[in-house]
């Protein structure tokens, strides 16, 4: 497991250690840069500490990210894939794991762009895979929120609505899928609802007084947005709402 230690990789290592006991496997195996944060000490954007920490696993699941860093998750991708061809010979790794966004095809954003280039370095590693794509989580829309709540006035983008989703849903339906048998790109996975940025942010304000108004806001990345290439309407799996996530 790459990313175990991160929103979404807490929940997957909870549930994954739960179904391994299950079925008598042999636990999970989480991937961290920090000393004594996970089970192997590792880095992706070197590729240090990959070899011994694959040593013997037939299936990764990979969401470590580092959306600030650049190219960073090609980077680590690239000698994630790199790792599990240099170990135990072909075949050992029969399953890797992958967890993108929605709309990565053809959203100007730098991250998406970083998003899909690590899902085509997955789809031609030869490695049988299985992606997820999946809207924005909860925690991220409430991490948002909450920094521009501190201003007494809150500029939100007009024309432009989110779907976000409980990461644990997630993380349980990328466990399930981790379980069964590789099956390339899956279905998107989105939140119960596709709602405004005001929707949301009253729902995080919860009368909290602050004025809120919509401005639009400039260039290709914020007209993606306006664009909805980020949502799946027809894929509103989630249950849970972004209130009862809060
Ligand atoms: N957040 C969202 O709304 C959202 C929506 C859809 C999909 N996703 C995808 O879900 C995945 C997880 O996102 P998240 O928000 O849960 O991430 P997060 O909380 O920011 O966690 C990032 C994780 O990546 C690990 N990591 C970063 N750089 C690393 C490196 N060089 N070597 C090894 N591990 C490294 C970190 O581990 P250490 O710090 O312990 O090393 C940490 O566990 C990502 O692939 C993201 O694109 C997120």
């Amino acid at each position: 497991m790459t990313g175990g230690t991160g929103t979404l990789g807490r929940k997957v290592v909870a549930r994954l250690a739960v179904e391994s006991a299950a079925v008598g496997g042999a636990g999970v195996r989480v991937l961290s840069r920090g000393r004594g944060r996970g089970s192997f000490v590792g880095d992706l954007t070197t590729g240090d500490g990959l070899r011994p920490a694959l040593d013997g696993v037939t299936t990764v699941v990979h969401c470590a990210t580092a959306p600030r860093a650049g190219d960073a998750d090609v980077v680590a991708t690239r000698n994630l894939i790199a790792a599990i061809g240099g170990i135990g010979g072909a075949g050992q790794v029969r399953h890797l794991v992958y967890i993108s966004i929605v709309g990565v095809d053809e959203h100007p954003y730098s991250y998406y762009r970083v998003k899909r280039e690590a899902e085509t370095l997955i789809e031609r590693s030869g490695v049988p895979y299985t992606i997820l794509r999946t809207t924005q989580f909860h925690e991220l829309i409430a991490m948002i929120a909450g920094t521009l709540a501190r201003s007494p006035i809150v500029l939100l983008p007009t024309r432009t609505s989110f779907q976000p989703i409980a990461a644990s849903e997630v993380a349980e339906r990328l466990v399930a899928l981790a379980a069964g048998p590789p099956a390339g790109r899956v279905p998107d996975m989105g939140g119960p609802r596709v709602r405004t940025c005001a929707d949301l942010m009253h729902a995080y304000l919860r009368g909290r007084p602050r004025l809120v108004a919509s401005v639009p806001y400039p260039g290709r990345v914020a007209a993606a947005y306006r664009r909805g290439l980020h949502l799946t309407p027809a894929h509103a799996d989630g249950k849970i709402t972004f209130e009862e996530a809060l």
